[in-house]
């Protein structure tokens, strides 16, 4: 079975090619670049250039690999949670291709799908705990199998990775800033003072993140360090806002894990899951534990069709389609679980 992923939720253009448990070939257009210019993703553009690059990536992916549009089987999209433009463009151009193909298509949870990312490479353990980190989800979730996903707690306010992006503009970093807060806190030779753990003195699985991003850019303040600061400077500051994020998520890792005790392992993805400090600390809570930790390979954290392919082909063997009315649904509003169950695929 071939399956093409689609993936077009927020600023990345990605399509890639799944088969038989392998991704074959993925591409991808990116529009940091573009997008940095305005210190965040401006939905309208957005949508413009996924139209722009949705049709020419796609004769790219199927020339370089050989292969007629008749030979893929099965389509798997993002429809959400996500920038609704975007998702549009994605689920128009996958449905399009489905009609005229005459093949299946499954719409894909893309919080979901960076949780089965980290099945690519290792068999994951269900049950077992996921943790999603962002630049707009903070998210942990029971896995029971691909299609059943519980959700134990959220973050009340920011993400984990708007912490990073917005302390980043703050200090004056280029838009998304925290793989360079990764590298900055890496290069520290010591951590500036503890910055505060949020939102652990309480009986929840929820996060929050706004006090901080708030008590990150007051100690810039205070440092002096607003606007242009050079990396030494910044480098301890760094160091300490990696350590009280990474801490801050696992401390309710550890509480999910205390209180589920069948489950059997943890699964950590999203854009944000390639963060050095997050990686080990997580890492070493679970050898702790004796229990399996996995996460994507730090290319396949960010997004990516991929994972929408491998997640997408993973519903459609067991069973899983949709119908060509199926939604795309925006950030905010719940995924319905919609997909009507028909066997065919082995
Ligand atoms: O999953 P993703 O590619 O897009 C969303 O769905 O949001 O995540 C992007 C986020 C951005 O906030 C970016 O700053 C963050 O991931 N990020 C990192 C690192 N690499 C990317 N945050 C911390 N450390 C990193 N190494
Ligand atoms: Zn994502």
């Amino acid at each position: 079975m071939i399956c093409l992923g689609i993936e077009t939720s927020c600023d990345e253009t990605a399509l890639a090619l799944w088969r038989q448990g392998r991704i074959v070939d993925a591409v991808l257009a990116s529009q940091a670049d573009l997008h940095a210019i305005f210190g965040g993703v401006v939905p309208e553009m957005a949508s413009r250039e996924h139209l722009r690059f949705i049709g020419p990536l796609f004769d790219e992916l199927l020339a370089r690999n050989d292969l007629a549009p008749q030979a893929i089987d099965l389509i798997a999209v993002t429809r959400g949670p996500g920038l609704l433009g975007s998702l549009l463009v994605g689920a128009a151009f996958a449905k399009a291709l489905a009609l005229a193909l005459n093949i299946p298509i499954i719409g894909v949870n893309h919080l979901h799908a960076h949780l089965l990312a980290c099945g690519l490479k290792n068999e994951i353990p269900f049950p077992c705990l996921g943790l999603v980190v962002s630049g707009g989800h903070t998210e942990l979730y029971r896995m029971q199998s691909p299609r059943e996903m519980i959700r134990l707690g959220r973050t009340l306010d920011d993400a984990a990775g708007e912490v990073f992006d917005k302390f980043g503009q703050a200090v004056g970093l280029p838009y998304p800033a925290g793989r360079m807060l990764d590298e900055l806190g890496r290069e520290a030779s010591h951590a500036d003072q503890p910055l505060p753990r949020p939102y652990l003195d309480n009986d929840n699985l929820d996060f929050s993140f706004s006090g901080l991003k708030t008590a990150a850019i007051a100690r810039a303040r205070a440092l002096g360090l607003l606007c242009g600061a050079n990396r030494a400077a910044l480098a301890p500051l760094a160091r300490s806002l990696n350590e009280a994020a990474a801490h801050a998520l696992c401390a309710k890792v550890e509480r999910a894990l205390a209180r589920n005790a069948d489950l059997r392992g943890l699964c950590l993805a999203g854009g944000v899951a390639a963060n050095s400090f997050i990686r080990q600390t997580l890492q070493d809570a679970m050898r702790a534990r004796r229990l399996p930790f996995l996460a994507p390979d730090i290319p396949l954290c960010a997004d990516n069709a991929a994972m929408i392919a491998h997640a997408g082909a993973l519903l459609a063997q067991a069973g899983l389609r949709h119908g060509l009315e199926f939604e795309a649904i925006p950030r905010g509003r719940p995924i319905p679980d919609d997909a009507v169950c028909q066997r065919g695929f082995a």
